[in-house]
């Protein structure tokens, strides 16, 4: 992380010659879901480390993670009235606000996660964030995400049709719903902290999750069977408050745009290095473990499409003409 810190820094100085500024200081309050050891979490103290050495001082980042400051549909609200300045945040709130970010979440939009990374680079996906502060009130800087996601749960699957009537929970958010009602699961929507005690528990009987937490936070403990699809990718994007951005200087608003946006992206770059790490450790554990691709849905896939090809307009046609070209 410092040599990641380092570079930061003196990419900053190089490009746009911050060095030394010390009028308008900060202290800048910046809020996340995911819990300290996370690579979100990680890349967030890493930008502000960065943005302090960049600034000479003047700026300072506290890392509010594990939903400290609420959660994030609490930290968004925050966002817009200028009462945090910044967030990684997964693009599942902001697309509960901004229906185009759905797209994202189109089923194997993505093959894998270097193919994810790529999307997340594109200028399709980047073209999206310009619409943010008129319809969010808040600049996006930039695209991080967390891993592919995947099926932990208890008894095996042939197809998603064997899924039928099992409590699944899901992150809460439409796109991730209207995939789960299609094969006829029970998905319950329920945020990151809940889940493993609703999994130890039984509340639920399967999880739709990422191999990082499957193995950082033990979720495997509590069921005996993974299933790999790698349905989706997990976009997360960097965040300023559109108020709190309206009074920065020029000059800060570039040193933050470039130092946050490396910050984030650093993290797909973190995904690709180790997401199979993570997957291989699951399978380690010894319990059942499937892999399995888009003809395990059915034809829940096409249901998707023909609820999203609406939702989200264009920008479903464009991240997948930029998803054709980076294959
Ligand atoms: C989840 O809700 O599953 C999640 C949220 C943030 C990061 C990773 C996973």
């Amino acid at each position: 992380m410092k040599i990641f810190n380092a570079m930061m820094a003196s990419a900053a100085l190089a490009v746009t010659g911050f060095a030394g500024v010390q009028a308008g200081a900060e202290e800048f309050r910046l809020g996340l879901i995911t819990p300290p050891p996370h690579v979100w979490t990680l890349a967030a103290e890493g930008f502000g480390e960065a943005l302090s050495e960049a600034s000479g001082g003047a700026h300072t980042v506290t890392v509010f993670p594990a939903r400290q400051l609420g959660n994030e549909a609490e930290m968004l609200q925050q966002l817009q009235t200028g009462a945090l300045d910044m967030a990684f945040m997964t693009i599942a709130e902001v697309s509960n606000r901004a229906p185009e970010f759905g797209a994202f979440y189109a089923p194997y939009l993505a093959n894998d996660i270097e193919h994810a990374a790529a999307i997340l680079r594109s200028d399709a996906a980047r073209a999206l964030l310009e619409q943010l502060p008129a319809t969010v009130g808040v600049v996006g800087v930039g695209y991080g995400s967390a891993g592919m996601r995947q099926i932990l749960t208890n008894g095996g699957a042939e197809s998603a049709a064997d899924l039928s009537g099992q409590k699944i929970r899901i992150t809460p958010f439409e796109p991730i719903l209207d995939f789960y009602n299609a094969f006829g699961v029970a998905p319950t929507p329920m945020p990151l902290p809940a889940v493993f005690d609703a999994l130890a528990n039984g509340q639920v009987d399967g999880i739709d999750m990422d191999a990082e937490l499957i193995v950082v936070l033990n979720y495997h403990e509590h069921a005996d069977t993974m299933i790999q699809t790698n349905h989706m990718m997990f976009p997360m994007v960097g965040l300023v408050s559109g108020r709190v951005w309206a009074g920065l200087s020029a000059e800060d608003q570039a040193m933050i745009e470039e130092l946050m946006a490396a910050a984030v992206d650093s993290t797909l770059d973190t995904y690709v290095e180790r997401e199979q790490g993570w997957l291989d450790e699951i399978r380690a554990t010894g319990i059942s473990y499937q892999e399995a691709g888009p003809e395990f849905f059915g034809d829940a896939i096409d249901a998707w499409e023909a609820i999203w090809t609406e939702r989200a307009g264009d920008a479903l046609p464009a991240l997948r003409a930029a998803a054709a070209e980076l294959e």
